[in-house]
């Protein structure tokens, strides 16, 4: 009992001490950069799950001005619509999905294949943060359900419309929105990693966001290796005053003081933005890039770790039944 208490304990002041200490760096150290992008990027079409509001909004409306085609995923399309009024209708198609179920990652991701488009870049964004231990109905704990497991499964389904998508010069990509957070998935157990013995709130959003590094760092060299046209990148957007925040008692009391203390959600979409089509990034040489402030920055050991990589791989098509990634079928 007292050790769970304390384990609680550490991972709350472990993510906090993370959060501070990213906050002091992105308002002093290093402050916002606003990344220089070609302006006209006609005849890109782009994925977004959770582009219904937030920092996903956000980039979804720079994409747009920026003349690409959208695609976006969310639960609630009408949210969506009424936020993306004022563009231009024919650039954006809105679709429901909704990550918590495999079953609508399914129906979401052949909607797509079926219209087959190339698809130039595929953002993983929509996320949740925090909250009581709840399973998705596919039987998998919410966080690691909707920030991970479901952008898996899309990655793998929508992979022949991004190969379709890319070029050698220009690569398509996956974006995976991952966060500073993720260092606190530095003790992920990877025989639990539903936590059904041990539930942390802060861990569980640690590991869902490391999960989603790993996931990265050893889909792009794997698909380096096979000489295929898609990149995979993993990025922290920063510390951003959004909804996600809903369940941190702090936000919600001190929200002028936690408006002042983050950035603004159009700053957020700038690191996404960059990500999926800065020209820089085409000729990287490095795989598996992540990206802080629009710029490279290094994750932590943990999910750098080939060995958990390779685990979490392996453990991951288990648990979604892929038997090979690289051989789509819905
Ligand atoms: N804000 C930050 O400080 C921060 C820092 C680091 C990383 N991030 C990451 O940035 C990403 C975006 O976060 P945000 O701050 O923009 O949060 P947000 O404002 O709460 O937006 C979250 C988005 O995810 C969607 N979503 C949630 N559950 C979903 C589900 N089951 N299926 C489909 N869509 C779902 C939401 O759509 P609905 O409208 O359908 O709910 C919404 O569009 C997340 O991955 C988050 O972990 C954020």
């Amino acid at each position: 009992m007292i050790l769970t208490l304390l384990k609680l304990l550490f991972y709350k002041l472990y993510l906090n001490l993370i959060g501070a200490v990213l906050v002091v760096k992105e308002q002093i150290l290093d402050r916002h950069r606003v990344p220089v992008i070609p302006e006209d990027q006609y005849g890109r079409t782009i994925v977004i799950t959770g582009g219904s509001r937030g920092i996903g909004l956000e980039a979804v409306k720079k994409y747009l001005n920026m003349q690409c085609s959208i695609i976006i995923g969310c639960r609630n399309v009408e949210q969506a619509r009424n936020a993306l009024s004022s563009y231009n209708s024919s650039m954006v198609r809105i679709l429901p999905l909704d990550l918590m179920k495999l079953s609508s990652v399914r129906k979401f991701a052949k909607t797509i294949l079926d219209y087959d488009i190339p698809i130039h870049a595929l953002t993983n964004n929509a996320g949740i943060m925090f909250g009581p231990r709840n399973e998705s109905e596919d039987g998998f704990e919410s966080q690691l359900a909707t920030n991970y497991l479901g952008h898996f499964l899309l990655s793998h389904l929508l992979l022949p419309s991004l190969e379709q998508g890319g070029t050698a010069e220009k690569p398509a990509r996956i974006v995976n929105v991952s966060s500073c957070a993720h260092f606190c998935g530095s003790w992920m157990d990877f025989e639990d990693l539903n936590m059904k013995k041990f539930y942390s709130p802060e861990k569980s959003y640690g590991n869902s966001k490391v999960a989603q590094i790993l996931f990265s760092q050893y889909l792009d060299s794997k698909l380096s290796a096979r000489g295929s046209k898609v990149r995979v990148i993993s990025l922290h957007p920063g510390v951003v005053y959004t909804d996600l925040y809903s369940h941190v008692g702090w936000v919600q009391i001190f929200t002028i003081v936690a408006r002042c203390l983050m950035k603004t959600v159009s700053q957020g979409g700038d690191t996404l933005v960059y990500a999926a089509l800065a020209t820089e990034l085409d000729s990287a040489k490095t795989v598996g890039l992540y990206l802080e402030n629009s710029r490279l920055t290094s994750t932590s050991s943990f999910a750098s770790s080939l060995e958990n990589q390779t685990k979490l791989w392996e453990k991951t098509c288990d648990m979604l039944k892929i038997s090979d990634f690289f051989e789509t079928t819905i």
